[in-house]
């Protein structure tokens, strides 16, 4: 492969990747061709999205959970967990934190829980949130697989946004990392639902998951492609030592750097394919390094979302270990990243809720189904 001319060519137009120089760019090794892959990224972000960064607070709700994914450290089976659930009047305070703090949006996230109770429970917040914003604050929810009528539901109550990662495009794979009662097809239905009902709909995978190939990751980022995604939320698997996938493996400084370094490169490949997706640097990679989530966005990525829980409940929300911000507040992390960003030299979009452009082509421009 002739870096150049392939980084080249992916800068000039979206999907312009083969499978196989995907899967290249993927597998680069050496400092200097990193280096120009994240400054190729960095460029076609620039050119979709400014130096800016677009925000999002997170309200990470509650830490009960049917599902027992391998890999997660709030799975049903861990005991050592002591679960929460939020209020719905303080998760409804906590966006009245993030709007006068002016974000332009919250996510509201939690474990799966599906039962009617929930869903009334869901949609009361987001119907108060609608209301005391005049609809200004647009709320995305991350509350894992429902039936339609449920996506149904919160979208008619107010919710714009769902992310639901697919973690995996191989089903094989996928099936290596969930009990057998966890289905890859159900994920995907519900993926497919989401976007016909008229979501802004994000989706993500993890990278450098045991046994996980190049070629697979790759695959993930033509996934993306197919489904149409707007937004990608993906980082680096990080063994945690209370699940089945993670016990084990501890978390040596060589297993840091190689899980930063696969995360980095599937933001920069994602940007250089896809072009015009809102792409977060996520916390995860904050969990490795420091400076994880800025080198994310220097990789490509254009979201961050600073955790506005309260930080009494932010320990329990383990989903992996080395969580950083576990005791600070809303307002320290709102502070801390600010610096962060400012100090690479970008801006942050303050009270703007930071649709992806992909959604906005793809609808037309239409504001009035956002
Ligand atoms: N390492 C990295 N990411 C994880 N997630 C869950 N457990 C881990 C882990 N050990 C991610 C999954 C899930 C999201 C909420 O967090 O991708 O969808
Ligand atoms: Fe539950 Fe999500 Fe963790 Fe799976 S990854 S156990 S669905 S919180
Ligand atoms: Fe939370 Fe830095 S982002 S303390």
């Amino acid at each position: 492969m002739e870096l150049p001319a392939v980084l080249r060519k992916a800068r000039e137009k979206r999907f312009a990747l083969t499978p196989q120089e995907i899967a290249a760019l993927l597998a680069l090794d050496a400092d200097a061709d990193l280096a120009a892959l994240f400054r190729s990224a960095y460029a076609v972000k620039c050119a979709h999205s400014g130096k800016n960064v677009s925000l999002r607070g997170l309200i990470e709700m509650g830490n009960v959970c049917a599902k027992n994914c391998l890999y997660c450290g709030i799975r049903r089976d861990n005991a050592k967990v002591e679960r929460f659930s939020i209020a719905g009047d303080q998760v409804v305070r906590m966006a009245e934190w993030a709007y006068r703090e002016r974000y332009g949006s919250v996510v509201i996230q939690s474990g799966e829980v599906e039962s009617d109770e929930h869903t009334e429970f869901v949609a009361a917040i987001v119907r108060k949130i609608a209301a005391f914003s005049g609809g200004e604050l647009s709320v995305t929810l991350s509350l894992g697989e429902q039936r339609g009528e449920v996506y149904r539901y919160w979208r008619e109550a107010g919710a714009r946004r769902y992310l639901l990662r697919i973690e995996t495009s191989s089903p094989e794979l996928y099936r290596s990392l969930h009990p057998s009662d966890h289905s890859f097809r159900r994920r995907l239905e519900c993926l497919r639902a989401l976007r016909e009902l008229g979501y802004q709909v994000g989706s993500g995978v993890m990278s450098g998951l045991p046994g996980q190939s190049v070629g697979q990751l790759a695959n993930d980022l033509l996934f993306f492609r197919d489904l149409d995604i707007d937004m990608i939320g993906m980082g680096p698997f990080v063994p945690h030592p209370d699940t089945p996938l993670g016990a084990g493996t501890p978390l040596s400084a060589e297993l840091r750097s190689r899980q930063l370094r696969i995360g980095l490169k599937m933001i920069a490949v994602a940007r250089l394919y896809l072009h015009d997706v809102n792409i977060a640097a996520t916390t995860v990679l904050q969990a490795l390094a420091p400076d994880g989530r800025e080198r994310g966005l220097l990789a490509g990525a254009n979201v961050l979302m600073p955790n506005i829980t309260d930080a009494e409940y932010r320990e329990k929300y383990r989903l992996y270990p080395d969580k950083p911000c576990i005791d600070e507040n809303a307002g320290q992390c709102r502070g801390c990243l600010s610096l962060r960003v400012a100090g690479i030299g970008e801006a942050i979009l303050w009270g703007q809720s930071g649709d992806s452009p992909h959604y906005l082509r793809r609808c037309g421009n239409r504001a009035d189904i956002a």
